[in-house]
């Protein structure tokens, strides 16, 4: 956790809560490679610390991620983007987390930035965040899972009208359509909001936690009756877990202040 890094920075807010910031100001926090290097970097730290049990991903005040770096990818060549299979590491470590995220979204989150936001478990944002898939500006489509999570997030037709025009959208809508859990009405809120989700969650037996968040993401990838199968399997699993006896014992014996061994 004490590590330096050059684009991010790594802090513990509060107990049981990792937070990694988005922190190239001058460039708006886009995803560059390095930038990207790092966040994968201290996402695996944070997964394997025993003391971790909730993840946040933040960025500025204003700006989330304004997407990919420009810059940088401008002049790739096909043949390059192809056989380094440009992206795909983007979204390995992120979507592969056992440890339940957070993303907190202020500002622009633009492209990829709107796509790394959509890779989190839960996304919060403030209500006049600017979200958006502008790529065919750029004369390029979402390449980091947006055209898929958008679509299954929001739904076929709002989709389509985002990605082919490039239009931004609002926190509030992000909110009102369900890709955002919760709009807040400003930064200090938006950041409170999600340190105390996290801190809630942290606060729950870790095993539990992370076979929620296991079971809730194959609903995604799963059919009704796989999914409520593999549900069942997992359910039946905790029951080897120590905080499940803890959990119905306390209960049972009307214990109000419970203490997980996590
Ligand atoms: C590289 C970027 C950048 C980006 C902003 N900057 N976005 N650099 N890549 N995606 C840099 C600018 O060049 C500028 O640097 C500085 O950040 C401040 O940005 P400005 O444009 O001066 O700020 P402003 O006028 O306030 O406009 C903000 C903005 C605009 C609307 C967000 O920057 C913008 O449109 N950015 C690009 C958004 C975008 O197209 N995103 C999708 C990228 S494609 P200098 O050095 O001039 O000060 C993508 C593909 C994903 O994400 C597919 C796979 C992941």
């Amino acid at each position: 956790l004490s590590q330096q890094y050059d684009n991010i920075i790594v802090e513990t807010p509060v107990d049981g809560v990792g937070q990694v910031t988005l922190n190239r100001p001058k460039a708006l926090n886009a995803l560059s490679t390095p930038l990207f290097k790092e966040l994968n970097d201290a996402l695996q730290k944070l997964d394997e610390d025993p003391s971790i049990r909730a993840i946040l991903i933040a960025g500025s005040e204003r700006a989330f991620a304004a997407g990919a770096d420009i810059k940088e990818m401008k002049d790739l060549t096909f043949s390059q983007a192809y056989s380094k299979n440009f992206i795909q590491l983007w979204s390995t470590t992120i979507t592969n987390l056992n440890t339940p995220t957070i993303a907190a979204v202020s500002g622009y989150a633009l492209g990829g930035g709107c796509e790394l936001a959509m890779m989190a478990d839960i996304l919060y944002c403030t209500a006049n965040a600017t979200f958006g898939q502008p790529e065919v500006k750029l004369g390029v489509i979402p390449g980091a899972g947006g055209s898929q999570r958008l679509t299954r997030a929001i739904g076929k037709s709002k989709s389509m009208e985002i990605i082919l025009t490039g239009k931004t959208f609002s926190g509030e809508e992000a909110e009102k359509w369900g890709l955002a859990a919760r709009a807040f009405p400003n930064f200090e809120e938006l950041m409170k909001g999600a340190t105390d989700t996290a801190s809630v969650i942290a606060g729950y037996p870790m095993l539990a936690m992370k076979a929620a968040k296991e079971v809730v993401n194959q609903s995604q990838e799963l059919s009704l009756s796989e999914g409520i199968k593999y549900e069942r399997r997992v359910f039946h699993a905790l029951f080897g877990s120590k905080d499940q006896k803890v959990g119905m014992e306390a209960f049972a014996n009307k214990v109000k202040d419970v203490k997980w061994t996590h």
